[in-house]
């Protein structure tokens, strides 16, 4: 059932409680998510993006029982990733000449998914189609996150149509950002922001500076996850450009995997010394193989430095730190500081191919970390108090 949102705007997209992974597995969705899809009824009728393929039959059915499908003027696809196309195949079925206005990158990326010679019309930003009274206007949003993105904005009623941007994965009823509980909805926006803009600072810092200096009114902002952004809807924006600015707080994060627990040993004694030496610290500890890897890289993207800890295993470092170091290289952290630490037996390989990766990964590596052989004495374990206080005086 379509919902209203303002105006002749109505919400007609899909919540998806049960969804536990993104972007294959890559992408953890504690809460769910949405993928929201927008009708427009001026004077011309416009659908704005859809929904992931496996609620496509639904989409299109439920789409039907609100308007004559014949009826629409004309699809927006402001992003051709799947989560927002994937309903296109199947209405498509019925509407098969309805033009779709995208991106010329949208239409390589919707021609790469689905094979498909639909009808397109490539827009710029500035582009403009009027619906009668208001008209709607596109504004191209390269890599925020992909390169087909695009916003667009109705005019009249001052709704930005933000599509991945400003979103979280957060599957609520309630659609709008005054309706949901805060920290939910805040720590939703702040991991959707770690894990998946990072490595777009600087695109997102333009595009909303371009944006603001087109001097739009702004009631609301549309995004294709999560809730709307009705009351102060710029408290987003201004929010982002916070986080685009190599965000940090006050924190520090310790990651670490261990065999027979020396080098969890390690982490806690260097944790210790951290707070002995700073008690304003938010100290973060992580086993980077039982903790959630998205609400890590969230810890990440919020301190200003990390420790990064693994014991030494066939001449080199366990398998789910280097998956996480792996994850941080492509996110491409600014800003921070970072150590490595590890216990090992004979060759000793961890510590060093740690600070390497972290080095590669963006980070500004300090010293040349902290080894123990075997598992930690009574004298080792004062060195990692005495390294974590060291530590601590440099962040
Ligand atoms: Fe929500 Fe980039 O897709």
């Amino acid at each position: 059932m379509k919902r209203h949102i303002k105006s002749n705007v109505y919400w007609v997209g899909k919540v998806d409680w049960e969804l536990k992974t993104f972007h294959g597995h890559e992408y953890s969705t504690h809460r769910g998510t949405s993928y929201n899809s927008y009708l427009i009824m001026e004077e011309k009728t416009v659908l704005i993006d859809t929904v992931w393929l496996p609620f496509g039959k639904e989409f299109v059915r439920n789409l039907a029982e609100e308007i004559d499908l014949s009826k629409i003027d004309l699809i927006v696809a402001n992003h051709a990733e799947p989560d927002h196309s994937g309903a296109l195949p199947e209405l498509m079925r019925y509407i098969p000449d309805t033009p779709i206005y995208c991106t010329a990158n949208g239409i390589k990326a919707l021609k790469g998914h689905y094979h498909q010679d639909w009808n397109f019309h490539p827009v710029k930003t500035g582009d403009r189609v009027s619906l009668g009274t208001k008209d709607l206007i596109f504004i191209e949003a390269p890599m925020l996150h992909w390169p087909d993105s695009m916003f667009c904005y109705l005019t009249n009623d001052n709704i930005l149509f933000s599509n991945d941007a400003f979103g979280q994965h957060y599957a609520t009823e309630f659609l709008f950002n005054d309706c949901a509980e805060p920290s939910e909805l805040w720590a939703e926006a702040i991991k959707y922001y770690a894990n998946i803009l990072t490595p777009f600072n600087p695109m997102v810092t333009k595009k909303i500076k371009e944006f603001v200096s087109m001097g739009v009114p702004v009631d609301m902002i549309c995004t294709s996850h999560g809730v709307i952004w009705r009351d102060n809807p710029l408290q987003i924006v201004e929010q982002y450009l916070k986080w685009a600015d190599n965000y940090q707080e006050n924190q520090v994060t310790l990651i670490y995997d261990s065999m027979w627990g020396a080098t969890r040993g390690m982490t806690e004694s260097i944790a210790q010394g951290i707070w002995e030496e700073n008690k304003e610290l938010t100290i973060k500890i992580h086993n980077a193989a039982k903790s959630d890897k998205n609400d890590i890289i969230t810890d990440v993207f919020k301190s200003k430095g990390i420790l990064v800890g693994s014991s030494t295993i066939n001449r080199g470092i366990l398998s789910s730190t280097a998956g996480l170091l792996e994850e941080m290289r492509g996110l491409g952290f600014k800003g921070k500081k970072a150590a490595a630490f590890g216990s090992y037996g004979w060759s000793g390989e961890s510590v060093g191919m740690i600070s390497e990766a972290l080095q590669r990964a963006g980070f500004e590596v300090v010293g040349d970390g902290l080894k123990v052989q075997w598992h930690p004495d009574d004298a080792a374990i004062e060195e990692c108090v005495r390294y974590g206080k060291q530590w601590a005086a440099l962040l």
